[in-house]
């Protein structure tokens, strides 16, 4: 994100250094004050209460999602997921020996998922919910659906809600987003939900994050692994999940103007900059989704886009949808978005 640090949270952090409190932590019993802060986050703003015995701090998401893959799965199982797929998700499959099973996004395609999921018969399915990088929010009957066929199918659902604080809307609306675990006892008890305040609050570089394990068998084995085996949580990233999450809902509600202006500014901007460009605005994330395709086959748009002076996220990344494709980054200024569509048209 291009936005300066909440203010709530460089105070806090000036505090701890200031202290000089940057020794072993004083918090007792784990999990940290930030993965105890998650579940009052939770009930708070989606009306889902984790149980606290369940949550583990981890160093970050991905991290939650290749030790549930690694714990869960073995190599050659097949893992579902939506395609395009953040990239991270992708290499995470290839690189532990999984085989990747692709499921189409949108609420209307969900019988296409029940499909490919009774064929496929893969064992878990990773869940990007919001979705990165197309921006689609899962509604409760799509969730529903969802979770319908995880039980029918018997699949383990992580469900990675890093942008969730992300979902655009109404504020007081708690509806807009619903935690997978959510959605009924039952889905409950096969999903592992992983996020951090890192994507709404920009402290991705701090590593901090925390997973919820509804899932027996998981929370069974993550038990059996001695304390520190995977690692312990950094005194500076709870510090400052902690403060995002306590005292930074102002700095949020104005980024989320800001970005809301942004989605909507850029349909304009590509139409007067990229005519032939296709782009549907996002409902929740600072990601924008750009078929470029229009510039031709065999064109790469990120190497075009990369010599007129942006850095842009090739499609191809998120898989084989991706191709034609391009993601941009929205988290910015209105008026440094639209210098950068304008290079993206050359101009
Ligand atoms: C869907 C999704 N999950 C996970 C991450 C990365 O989170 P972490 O750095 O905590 O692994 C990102 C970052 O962009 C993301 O978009």
């Amino acid at each position: 994100m291009d936005f300066p640090v909440a203010p709530a949270v460089s105070a806090r952090l000036a505090a701890l250094v200031e202290r000089g409190a940057l020794g072993y932590p004083n918090w007792g019993a784990t999990p940290s004050p930030a993965a105890r802060l998650f579940v009052e986050r939770m009930t708070a703003r989606w009306g889902w209460t984790p149980d606290v015995e369940r949550v583990h701090d981890l160093a970050d998401v991905l991290q939650g999602v290749r030790i549930a893959i690694e714990l869960l799965t073995g190599p050659g199982d097949a893992i579902a997921l939506h395609t395009p797929a953040y990239h991270p998700f992708l290499n995470s499959l290839t690189e532990m020996g999984r085989r990747t099973v692709s499921l189409p996004v949108g609420a209307d395609r969900v019988d296409e998922v029940e499909r490919i999921i009774a064929e496929e018969r893969p064992r878990l399915m990773i869940l990007c919910h919001p979705h990165n990088p197309t921006g689609h929010r899962f509604d409760r009957p799509e969730l529903e659906r969802i979770a319908e066929i995880a039980e029918a199918h018997d699949l383990i659902v992580v469900s990675d809600e890093i942008h969730s604080d992300l979902v655009h809307g109404d504020p007081s609306d708690r509806a807009r987003h619903l935690p997978f675990a959510a959605v009924s006892e039952v889905a409950a008890r096969r999903t592992v939900t992983v996020t951090s305040a890192s994507k709404a609050f920009n402290l991705a570089g701090l590593r901090w994050a925390v997973m919820h394990v509804g899932h027996d068998d998981l929370e069974e084995r993550l038990r059996s692994f001695p304390d520190h085996f995977f690692g312990a949580p950094n005194i500076v990233a709870v510090e400052a999940a902690v403060a995002a999450w306590t005292d930074g809902a102002e700095w949020l509600a104005a980024v989320m103007e800001v970005l809301d202006e942004n989605r909507h500014r850029l349909v304009d901007l590509l139409a007067e900059h990229l005519p032939g460009s296709r782009y549907r605005m996002p409902d929740a994330t600072y990601l924008a989704w750009i078929d470029c395709s229009h510039l031709g086959e065999g064109a790469v748009p990120r190497d075009i886009f990369r010599e007129r002076g942006v850095e842009v996220s090739p499609g191809p990344q998120f898989g084989s949808e991706g191709s034609g494709h391009v993601r941009l980054n929205m988290a910015t200024s209105p008026a440094v978005l639209e210098r950068i569509v304008t290079a993206m048209g050359g101009g």
